[in-house]
């Protein structure tokens, strides 16, 4: 397993381009699975989680063209599998998205449960009541969602809890269900959004996506479509943290900051400076970062996926940040290894209590998820000396080239392959 060492304390100066986001293109590569024919999708991230997509895909029968530019053209004419194998869900929750197209357009599916993962117990109840609704007949058989339906019909379909993957996954049933779907109390993040323009390019009737009730029409059957998958907005938010944390200044290649509001309200009450020039929003880090608090909530809230990274930066605040984190059970496992650095955080249980601290110490850390794992380097970029951080598949996950954007930024930054 490979680790990354940083050496801190360097103002980190210069532009990013940021990559496709990984969570509009793991449901939009899954919706591909609802038409035959080849659809193009442009602005496709290089990450892990995009490569177990793909395979995924591929056990399922799709073929797949690899072009320049981080274009990937899908074709799944020939699906002639129905299932979701165990070893590749494992790796990857999201496989989960391939449950609502299969079911719709070829009445069956089999896929592993997802299981719980390092952030929580992560249950798919809320995806199964939908199709459940919608017609199908789901059994839980040795670890397995098996779900069966002539047809999928239209039906009302209201959330307890806004489901980011449960609305997209239920909202990709619908395109091709008999008739008219409501969901109600719908996840209203932009990569849902992101999924529905794609849906509808196919020939999908939806209204709504990115509010509260989201209404899908049925149709017969849908066609490719080209489509260029939107920025990676969490990864914005991460690399305007580097330059809050670092106390540079960071230029986002061609982003205007949508779609993060509330994080850049978050991120100008601790003192980082925003600018826009044409397309590219520039960030200015302070020198004194003040203490903020915050609670996690569904889009248009603060987002858990940023929660992490956030707490990294008020380690160095000037006083005191209380962070509820009310999406995830467990998504404060990055809070003991940023203690190992010195930072002074405790937690009781869904809020952490961060009492900032003048300077961060280099130490030997350890990832245990996707965004724990960013916030660990964010504080390494900080911290006096050097930080190594084991385990640094979960960065993989979600970052692009991550030390690779960040060595032009100034970042002593190198990845040391586990073998050498
Ligand atoms: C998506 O996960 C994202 N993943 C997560 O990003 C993100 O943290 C999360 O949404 C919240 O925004 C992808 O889009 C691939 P949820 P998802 O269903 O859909 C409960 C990252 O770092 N719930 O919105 O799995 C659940 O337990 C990843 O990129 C049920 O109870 O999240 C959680 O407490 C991590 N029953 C809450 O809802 C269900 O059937 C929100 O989960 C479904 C969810």
């Amino acid at each position: 397993m490979d680790k990354i060492r940083i050496k801190g304390g360097i103002p980190l100066k210069g532009k990013v381009v940021l990559s496709g986001a990984k969570n509009a293109a793991l449901p939009i590569m899954s919706a591909a699975l609802l038409t035959d024919g080849w659809s193009t999708l442009s602005n496709l991230p290089t990450l892990r989680d995009i490569q177990t997509e793909k395979k995924l895909l591929s056990f399922l029968g799709a073929s797949f063209e690899e072009k320049p530019e981080a274009t990937l053209r899908i074709n799944s004419s020939k699906i002639d599998r129905f299932e979701a194998p165990y070893d590749l869900v494992k790796t990857m929750r999201a496989s989960i998205l391939v449950l609502g197209p299969l079911v719709a357009r070829f009445g069956r599916a089999k896929v592993s449960l997802p299981g719980g993962c390092a952030i929580g117990a992560r249950p798919i109840n809320l995806h199964l009541s939908g199709l459940e609704l919608m017609g199908a007949r789901i059994d839980l058989k040795h670890g397995y969602v098996e779900a069966k339906a002539k047809k999928l019909k239209g039906a009302e379909i209201v959330f307890d809890i806004p489901t980011h993957t449960g609305t997209e996954n239920l909202m990709m049933a619908a395109c091709l269900a008999k008739g008219k779907t409501i969901i109600g109390n719908a996840a209203k993040e932009p990569e849902v959004v992101d999924l529905a323009n794609f849906l509808t390019a196919m020939g999908a009737n939806i209204e709504g996506a990115g509010t509260d009730i989201i209404t899908i029409q049925g149709v017969a059957h849908l066609h490719p479509a080209d489509y260029r998958i939107m920025p990676d907005r969490i990864e914005a938010a991460t690399y305007m943290v580097a330059a809050g944390i670092t106390g540079g200044e960071i230029t986002l290649d061609g982003y205007d900051g949508s779609c993060l509001e509330t994080v850049v309200v978050k991120l100008r009450e601790a003192g980082l400076e925003f600018s826009q020039k044409k397309k590219d929003l520039t960030v200015h880090g302070p020198r004194k970062i003040k203490s903020v608090s915050l609670t996690t909530q569904p889009y248009p809230g603060f987002p858990t996926d940023m929660q992490a990274q956030f707490m990294a930066l008020m380690s160095l605040g000037q006083e005191t940040s209380v962070i509820k984190e009310t999406i995830f059970e467990n998504r404060f496992m990055h809070v003991s290894e940023l203690r190992r650095m010195g930072a002074n955080i405790q937690v009781s249980g869904n809020q952490a209590v961060v009492k900032g601290v003048s300077r961060l110490l280099g130490a030997p850390v350890m990832a245990t998820d996707l965004r724990a794992s960013a916030s660990l380097v964010l504080a390494g970029l900080a911290a006096d000396g050097i930080t190594e951080i084991s385990r640094v598949y979960h960065l993989d996950r979600g970052y692009e080239g991550l030390e690779k954007k960040l060595l032009p930024l100034g970042a002593r930054i190198e990845r040391i392959k586990e073998s050498a």
